[in-house]
């Protein structure tokens, strides 16, 4: 992991120290609202840049879906935000506490669901605040189970009951419903808006479901050679319903925007690898 001196992913509220922005400007950042700033953020493999100059900021408490075909760079700059990848040139401003969630569950499947929930948080944290982020998810009669004995959905929550301890000002979350079938989906989507609503902090939605994002966010970005290339304000009454008058018009951009122009309204953005996760296929 390397840190030049162009390339940092700094936390808003740590000490910015040897990373090259001075404390008032710092103070200036803060004060704008913004809960992710990033600017001219370039990571290569191989020499190949996925992430290009990108630029992006989200304010605190906006929920942002991040759409792109597959392959064009949403997992990388989820990693980097996340703070697992340091091996980057431009600035990366994200909130010292913030927690993410994968399209696989990742439980340790010799730790019960309690523990799991609890893991790699610092200090000596309670049993109590395992059970209390279970409840919050609907998993309190789970607690004591096993990860093996979890359905789909309910690892899953689990999963997002493991990002909510952390009480996050930033939640980063790739592809959470992908694996999940139709209707359990539905359930994790309404779930998560409703956590969203309670706790107020930002967040990022890595999906492949133009519905999807637009059910759940503030404002749409589509990806494409390494940068934002696309986004649009979702500006529709909340809870959405999909027939809404509004929706069809966003969608159609969006999914003209992503190549798949004149698809059918449950068309999946991505490619045919990806079948297994798609709506229309679930519905077939
Ligand atoms: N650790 C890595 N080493 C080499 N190439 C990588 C690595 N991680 C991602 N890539 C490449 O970066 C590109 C973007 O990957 P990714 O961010 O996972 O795409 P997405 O999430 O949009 O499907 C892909 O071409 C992928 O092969
Ligand atoms: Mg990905």
């Amino acid at each position: 992991m390397a840190t030049d001196v162009h390339g940092s992913v700094t936390d808003e509220e740590e000490e910015i120290g040897a990373v090259g922005l001075r404390k008032e400007q710092r103070a200036v950042r803060a004060a704008s609202g913004a809960a992710v700033q990033v600017d001219g953020l370039v990571r290569a493999f191989g020499g190949r840049a996925v992430l290009d100059e990108l630029q992006l900021d989200i304010q605190t408490g906006e929920f942002v879906a991040l759409l792109g075909r597959s392959g064009c760079g949403k997992s990388t700059l989820l990693k980097v935000l996340a703070g697992l990848d340091r091996d980057i040139e431009g600035e990366v401003l994200v909130p010292r506490r913030k927690a993410v969630a994968f399209q696989a569950p990742r439980l340790m499947p010799w730790k019960r669901v309690w523990r799991n929930v609890l893991l790699g948080l610092p200090g000596r944290p309670e049993r109590d605040t395992a059970v209390r982020a279970l409840e919050e998810v609907g998993l309190g009669h789970r607690v004591d189970a096993w990860p093996k004995t979890l359905s789909g959905g309910e690892a899953q929550r689990a999963s997002l009951a493991r990002a909510l301890v952390r009480e996050p000002d930033l939640l980063l979350l790739d592809e959470p419903f992908g694996a999940l079938d139709a209707l359990t989906r539905i359930k994790a989507q309404q779930l998560v808006a409703e956590l969203w609503q309670e706790r107020g902090c930002a967040v990022l939605l890595v999906t492949h479901d133009v519905e999807e994002a637009l059910l759940l966010a503030d404002r749409a970005l589509v990806m494409e050679d390494g940068r934002i290339a696309y986004e649009t304000t979702v500006d529709l009454p909340r809870p959405r319903e999909i027939s809404d008058p509004g929706f069809g018009a966003l969608r159609a951009r969006l999914l003209e925007r992503l190549g798949v122009a004149g698809a059918q309204s449950t068309a999946p953005a991505h490619s045919p690898a990806d079948s297994s996760t798609d709506r229309a296929a679930e519905a077939a």
